[in-house]
């Protein structure tokens, strides 16, 4: 391993002890062809399509058929694939029955980590048996996950379900199902629509991220769909990763006046804490994302009176560049853009679930038909080898 990479996470480098990568910090696992992230030209294509391409001329359904197949759909192809994948938007009675008799203040990802579980159990394949299998799970993830968080969010707030329409977009039947249908519910509006599709987009894929990563290392041990994206969920739940998007609102909601946005920044600094929706483990000088989904917050802000959020957004963004030079990454526009749709704060990183099967299930393909049980070494720096004392005679 090339030693003109280490840095502070590279740790005892000796002739007899191997390299030690914290973090895995700058490992390159694997190949793949799903995406490529260039921090370098702070870049990131799908498939070989520039995300801001995608985000501008596709629809989240395209983007999701790229990701697995490797190209863009024919209109024919669009149609066949919508057609299979809304074919399993039906409500499932056990799945109704688990979700209400999960308590009401659980974090809302523990819901969607235990729906996806439950739908395991419900599979008659205990072990991925093809390929074919993956895009039958992943179909039925993304047409069952939107409406467990729907539900997961009505049911709180005492409403009922809305029921699935087999004749909307994905972005739009899950505005639906949160929000209704009424004149003043997003799903109304075509310009939220859009704009909620395209951060679905955005958080579609990101190459060999912590949740990725997590789902390639169970299917590299032959294991099933559902448990690959169970843990995968479970990676993305903390905040230095997806949960960092319900973590930016909850700081713009506690500084609350734009006003005391450099004060707030300095602040945490100098308790050495993390201000969450900045930095990035690859890029180093702004993540490729933020200005399709600034521009897509932006707009909504004009939309839905949120000339405060935006005030926050930049006082929070300068204060951190001024004193670290270090950048949003793609939750610091998408956590305020979930928030003026309306979303509850804690279901923002359900949100970003949704979008990233598609990512996921892509990469899970990948690993089940290139496969090699990923297990690493580590070097054991505990007590030399000792004889066991009986404990009766323990001081
Ligand atoms: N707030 C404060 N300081 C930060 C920071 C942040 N958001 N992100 C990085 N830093 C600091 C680190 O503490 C480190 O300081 P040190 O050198 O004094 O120890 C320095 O910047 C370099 O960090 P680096 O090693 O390059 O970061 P990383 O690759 O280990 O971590 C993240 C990347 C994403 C985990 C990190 O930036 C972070 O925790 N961000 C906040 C959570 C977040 O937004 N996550 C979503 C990621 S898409």
């Amino acid at each position: 391993m090339s030693t003109n990479t280490q840095n502070a996470n590279t740790q005892n480098t000796t002739a007899e002890q191997p390299e030690v990568r914290k973090g895995l910090y700058g490992v390159v696992a694997d190949y793949t062809s799903v995406s490529k992230v260039m921090p370098e030209t702070n870049s990131l294509t799908y498939r070989g399509y520039a995300v801001q391409d995608l985000v501008e001329n596709c629809s989240f359904e395209e983007v999701f058929y790229l990701l697995w197949n490797g190209e863009l759909p024919t209109e024919a192809q669009l149609t066949e694939f919508n057609k299979a994948g809304r074919s399993y938007r039906k409500l499932d009675a056990g799945l109704i029955s688990l979700i209400h008799s999960l308590p009401t203040d659980c974090h809302p990802m523990d819901v969607m980590r235990t729906s996806v579980s439950y739908m395991g159990t419900k599979d008659p394949e205990h072990f991925t048996p093809n390929r074919e299998h993956i895009t039958h799970v992943g179909h039925n993830l993304l047409a069952q996950l939107p409406m467990a968080m729907a539900m997961d969010i009505r049911r709180r707030k005492g409403e009922d379900i809305v029921a699935p329409d087999p004749e909307k977009g994905v972005a739009e039947n899950l505005l639906a199902m949160v929000f209704g249908n009424g004149p003043d519910s997003p799903a109304s509006n075509p310009e939220d629509v859009r704009d909620f599709e395209k951060s679905l987009i955005l958080y579609a894929e990101h190459s060999f991220n912590a949740s990725t990563f997590t789902s390639r290392v169970i299917t590299s041990t032959r294991s099933d769909v559902y448990s690959a994206i169970t843990g995968a969920i479970g990676a993305l739940k903390g905040p230095l990763h997806g949960g960092a998007n319900e973590f930016v609102m909850h700081t713009m909601l506690e500084v609350d006046d734009p006003a005391k946005a450099e004060e707030w920044v300095n602040k945490t600094l100098d308790n050495k804490d993390l201000i969450m929706g900045f930095g990035h483990r690859v890029y180093k000088n702004g993540d490729s994302r933020v200005p399709s989904m600034e521009q897509s917050f932006r707009a909504l802000a004009e939309r839905h009176d949120g000339a405060k959020w935006v005030a926050m957004y930049e006082n929070l963004a300068a204060a951190m560049d001024k004193r670290t030079g270090i950048k949003p990454n793609l939750d610091f526009p998408a956590g305020p853009a979930y928030y003026l749709l309306g979303f509850p704060v804690d279901f923002f990183t359900p949100l970003f679930v949704i979008a990233r099967v598609a990512g996921w299930t892509a990469h899970i393909v990948e690993q089940y038909e290139n496969n090699s049980l990923i297990r690493p070494l580590s070097t054991y720096n505990g007590p030399e080898q000792r004889k066991v004392v009986p404990i009766a005679q323990r001081g």
